[in-house]
């Protein structure tokens, strides 16, 4: 693929029809196999599925314009999430000395389920990175998220620690590490650590790049 013009793409959410082509993708971009119904969950309700797509230009052979998928981010948002709540725990540790008597007792004692939204996948085709897609493409989750699940208020994910491009594309993305889990994952019957990544979301997005 060309280099492209920034100005040709655009974002939208990704439906059923995408995704013969995000598994494709998705083949290209992680070490590890994901199952059929992986792919399935981008119908449901609780996932934001969000596609950067540029059209290719119509050639005499197919005059049709075609869009084609230059980078996808997968989220999943839970109501009742554990790492939220450990996250959420940690602000109200940090600032209950700001809080009134009261509140900071009604802080500890409420097990209100906390929501949180974890990044599944995100990835950008090799040829159109460094171009500030994958920032966008985190943005439009947030503003989904701030749109459509006001409650959640920590966008989290994990990588593999050896993807330092992913790590210092989240830092720069203003996440924040809580911890390493170790053995997180198994790619070709080895365990590997991970780091879990997180952001407070409570903040507004920049304006929607839909
Ligand atoms: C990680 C990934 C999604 C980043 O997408 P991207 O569109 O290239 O990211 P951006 O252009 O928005 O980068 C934003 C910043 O992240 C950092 N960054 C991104 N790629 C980097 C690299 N290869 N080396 C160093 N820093 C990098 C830079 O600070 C960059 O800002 P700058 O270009 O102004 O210096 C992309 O590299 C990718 O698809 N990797 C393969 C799949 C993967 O590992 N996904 C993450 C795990 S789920």
């Amino acid at each position: 693929m060309d280099r492209i013009n920034l100005n040709n793409i655009y974002f939208r959410k990704l439906n059923a029809k995408d995704i013969k082509e995000l598994k494709d993708l998705h083949d290209e971009w992680f070490p590890m196999n994901y199952s059929d119904s992986f792919y399935q969950r981008v119908l449901k309700k609780n996932v934001i599925a969000v596609g950067c797509f540029v059209k290719s230009l119509p050639v005499p052979e197919n005059p049709e314009e075609k869009e084609i998928i230059i980078g996808a981010i997968l989220s999943k948002v839970r109501p009742n999430d554990e790492v939220a709540g450990e996250i959420s725990r940690q602000r109200n540790r940090q600032t209950s000395f700001l809080l009134s008597w009261a509140s900071w007792l009604r802080s500890l004692i409420t097990c209100a389920p906390v929501p949180g939204a974890y990044i599944m996948t995100l990835g950008v085709v090799d040829e159109c990175r460094r171009l500030g897609i994958g920032t966008k493409l985190i943005d439009e989750t947030i503003r989904v998220l701030n749109q459509e699940w006001k409650a959640c208020q920590v966008l989290y994910l994990h990588v593999v620690t050896y993807n330092e491009t992913a790590i210092r594309f989240y830092q720069r993305n203003q996440f924040l590490t809580l911890k390493i889990e170790e053995d997180h994952y198994t790619i070709m019957d080895k365990n590997y650590n991970a780091i879990l990544l997180y952001k407070d979301i409570s903040a507004p997005a920049p304006d929607s790049v839909f």
